[in-house]
């Protein structure tokens, strides 16, 4: 089955039990609402790349890994975008959960996706227990605090910010969590992909500062031009649209060479490739950096 309807299935299963019984409509609704259609879906396709390239022996972990990562990338991206975090109306190229549905149905749906991502991995470990909790162990490492996507977005409220420890925790953490459950859900250890995982997340940074430097909203399908607005410190500030490009093919190149030998390091080479090719902005040199109003 191609991965993408792995993931797809995955995540609708995990949605579908969220959504059973005497569940209250609206927020079961918006449970769908926050998910689906998706975006690039990249994480959990990085974390099935490298199930499979270490031979993918449990399909129904892998799968589970890959649903409870995206899940907890859609919560993020909820709770990101409320009034108290970016105030964002739209995301995905259509109204942010907030402004669909309502504040609290936006704060619950955000807390229910995550408790979800875990209850999806839960449900998964029958067959593999131990294999399971070490999933439970990175994803929560990569989620919370003090090295993931809650300690990320609280450098946003501290005056001086470290801002590697700001990128790594808020972008790169679920990266790292996708190489190394990928390897986890098929049975290897999880240290030898941090690295692959790290690098692919600072590149996946540096791609995002030059898309929201080089794009629209319709193009973005969020808002555009946000590093520039709050005055966030990026790749395209510090190096210009030209370096930013070297610098995102030179940490692409690195990744490359850092993938652990496994049996699919052919293929998962290649899936690096044509990730570096999708998010490596198009004639980036005639297209003007936009200026502050
Ligand atoms: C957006 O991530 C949020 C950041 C971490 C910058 P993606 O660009 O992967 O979002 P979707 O899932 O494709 O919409
Ligand atoms: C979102 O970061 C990353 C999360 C951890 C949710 P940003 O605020 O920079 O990303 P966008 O532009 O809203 O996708
Ligand atoms: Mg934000
Ligand atoms: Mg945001």
């Amino acid at each position: 089955m191609p991965l993408k309807s792995r993931i797809e299935m995955a995540i609708a299963q995990s949605i579908a039990r969220g959504q059973g019984q005497a569940a209250p409509p609206k927020l079961a609704a918006a449970l769908d609402y926050a998910v689906a259609p998706g975006g690039a879906r990249i994480r959990p396709t990085i974390c099935l790349s490298v199930a499979l390239a270490c031979g993918d022996d449990m399909p129904e972990l892998s799968n589970a890994a890959a649903a409870a990562l995206e899940l907890i990338h859609c919560a993020s991206l909820v709770h990101d975008d409320l009034p108290c975090f970016d105030d964002a109306d739209i995301r995905r190229g259509k109204p942010s959960v907030h402004r669909a549905y309502s504040e609290p149905l936006a704060l619950l749906t955000g807390d229910s996706l995550i408790i979800m991502a875990f209850d999806t991995l839960a449900r998964a470990g029958d067959a593999e227990a131990r294999r399971a909790l070490e999933l439970v162990r990175i994803l929560s490492n990569r989620s919370g605090m003090p090295n993931g996507i809650c300690a990320g977005q609280g450098w946003e409220s501290e005056e001086m910010v470290d801002l590697s420890a700001y990128h790594c925790a808020k972008t790169g953490a679920l990266f790292i969590a996708a190489t190394q459950m990928g390897a986890v859900a098929a049975g290897q250890e999880a240290e030898p992909w941090y690295e692959l995982g790290a690098r692919i997340g600072e590149a996946f940074q540096v791609a995002d500062d030059l898309r929201d430097a080089l794009y629209d909203e319709a193009t973005l399908g969020k808002p555009a031009g946000q590093d520039d607005l709050h005055d966030r410190p990026n790749a395209v500030a510090s190096l210009g649209v030209d370096g930013a490009i070297q610098r995102l093919k030179d940490i692409l190149g690195g990744a490359i060479a850092s993938i652990p030998s496994c049996p699919g390091e052919a293929a998962l080479a290649q899936m690096v490739t044509s990730y570096a090719e999708k998010v490596t902005p198009v004639a980036p040199a005639t297209s003007p950096v936009r200026q502050r109003a």
